[in-house]
């Protein structure tokens, strides 16, 4: 190559630099200060930083770093030019007025033809805008992201939403199902009872035939235990009956009186006795309502017995925990399946060991309503706990639940004539009590049946369902609501013949004033009174 081809080559390669969109720079071959030092800037590189030519030639590159400038990338820069290697990174760089820049550069060797390095090259590009433009893009792409996210958890909640829905749906036609079953099936019953009854007075009757009668009055019975628990399942509102402090300890000790006879026909079928073991060290008391929580103890005791055909010990123990009462009935069992063990409060959720498979999930019910919790878990070395929780009763709490529940009692009066059935209404509506009414029994029953209430009032002269009957048939499904009848006093006679459980709560004169039914709402303590 001539000396006018190398003069011109360099001419224009200095021509193309200077008008190069990129910056370019070219420095001495020296790492360490002074170097490396600029030698060339393109005017791309003095419009990118600020600089002027003569304000860069002979200083190094390092005037345009500041605290954002990675030491990282610098550092991998000096080794990678000292291992004799282009360089290409990327790091925040400041103008000249100190405004900072994204940079990405790309640093070559210039060597001579012994392959020495005589200078560096550098080509630069502010890449501010890609940056932002990426880190935009990747906001947008967390925002999409979390939106997605967002929505799923949305569709997932709506879809329990819906499986709720179906649900109740599902819950509220078996309701009203078994409402109406509830409430033909009693009717049903009536004349069994009856007759049973009937069997009961007669004297003349052979002793087997008692027996079958005494089996007969049992399986009614079972039959209507069964659908006071069908109703109490689809119970809807707050717990029945007030809430009082109840001591569990003397609740507890009921237990072996009222399951003794399914103990005794347990003994009589299997090969060993079932006893019970009691380890209650405190006078532990609730808030609640002692029939109901009987019930769920007498209902986990049924089903310890029915557990063990070849006999077992049922133990029931007591403590407190927190604010809480902790009560556990273990037996020494068959026990169950991990399966059963979690899915036995669900309803219709069937074993042999449970019946009509209403039993654990009413228990569950009757104890949420105390805000306490149930649980089932394996007994060691075998046979099932059931662990109840409720909490302890507090002085004030009661008083103030005691109150609040005059406000809402509920009645449902049923009586025929339009008179005694506006008396009753105007009464009750003036001592602060919800009214419901109905004017034939049938109606009554039905309505009955259907909603929960705290006392029914009725009328001995209500045809062709008597208020006899609907006394009856309340007392049968829900021997712990109240019942008030209206009867002249030839009836009333009549009705103290009547077997216990069915008798009515009280009893009403024709004529019935205001201190009249408040006594009687005193009686039937459904009342506070002030005085
Ligand atoms: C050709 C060339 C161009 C350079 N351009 C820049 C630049 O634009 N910005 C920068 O921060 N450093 C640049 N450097 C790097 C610094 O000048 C210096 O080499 C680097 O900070 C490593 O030295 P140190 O370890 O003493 O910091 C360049 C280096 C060379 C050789």
């Amino acid at each position: 190559m001539t000396d006018k081809h190398r003069f011109i080559r360099h001419d224009l390669l200095e021509l193309a630099a200077a008008y190069a969109e990129n910056s370019v720079l070219v420095t001495t071959a020296e790492l360490d200060l002074p170097g490396p030092q600029i030698l060339y800037a393109n005017t791309a590189f003095t419009r990118l930083t600020g600089y002027g030519v003569s304000e860069l030639l002979g200083k190094t590159p390092r005037i345009l770093q500041g605290p954002e400038t990675d030491k990282n990338v610098l550092k991998r820069l000096r080794s990678t030019l000292q291992d004799g290697k282009d360089f290409v990174g990327r790091t925040v760089n400041y103008r000249r007025d100190g405004t900072p820049f994204e940079l990405e550069w790309v640093i070559s060797h210039l060597r001579d033809s012994d392959g020495r390095t005589t200078h560096y090259v550098a080509v630069q590009r502010d890449i501010t805008a890609m940056q932002q433009a990426e880190s935009e893009l990747g906001k947008f792409d967390a925002e999409l992201r979390s939106a997605s996210h967002q929505l799923t958890q949305t569709v997932h909640n709506l879809e329990l939403a819906e499986q709720k829905l179906a649900e109740r749906e599902r819950l509220t036609t078996l309701g009203e199902m078994a409402a109406g079953v509830v409430h033909d099936i009693s009717n049903a019953l009536t004349p069994v009872f009856g007759f049973v009854e009937l069997l009961h007075t007669m004297d003349s009757i052979p002793a087997e035939v008692q027996t079958l009668a005494s089996d007969l009055d049992a399986s009614v019975e079972h039959a209507v235990e069964v659908l006071a628990n069908l109703k109490r399942h689809y119970h809807s509102g707050p717990s029945i009956g007030t809430s009082e402090a109840v001591e569990l300890p003397e609740l507890v000790y009921q237990i072996p009186d009222i399951t003794r006879a399914r103990c005794w026909s347990m003994n009589g079928k299997g090969k060993g006795g079932i006893c019970f073991a009691f380890d209650l060290p405190t006078n532990t008391v609730v808030a609640g309502n002692r029939t109901e929580l009987l019930q769920v103890f007498v209902n986990l005791a049924l089903n310890a017995i029915d557990a063990m055909p070849d006999g077992g010990t049922i133990t029931i123990s007591l403590k407190e925990d927190g604010e809480d009462a902790v009560l556990a009935i273990s037996d020494t069992g068959v026990g169950m399946s991990e399966e059963l063990l979690k899915t036995c409060f669900e309803p219709y959720v069937t074993t042999s060991r449970f019946g009509t498979g209403l039993g654990l999930s009413v228990c569950r019910r009757i104890i949420e309503m105390h805000r306490g919790s149930i649980s089932a878990s394996h007994a060691s070395p075998h046979g099932v706990t059931f662990k109840i929780r409720i909490p302890l009763f507090v002085a004030t709490a009661n008083l103030e639940s005691a109150a609040d529940k005059n406000e809402r009692l509920r009645v449902l009066s049923i009586c025929g004539g339009q008179q005694r059935q506006h008396q009753v209404e105007t009464i009750l509506t003036n001592l602060g009590a919800g009214v419901w009414t109905a004017d034939s029994g049938d109606e009554g029953l039905r309505r009955f049946y259907e909603s929960d209430f705290d006392l029914i009032i009725t009328d001995s002269s209500l045809r062709p369902t008597s208020g006899f009957d609907v006394a009856q048939a309340v007392k049968r499904t829900s021997p712990n609501v109240p019942v008030a009848i209206f009867v002249t006093p030839k009836e009333s006679t009549y009705l103290a013949s009547l077997p216990q459980h069915l008798q009515p709560d009280a009893m009403l004169p024709a004529q019935i004033t205001q201190s009249h039914l408040e006594d009687t709402l005193a009686q039937l303590r459904l009342l506070n009174r002030q005085s």
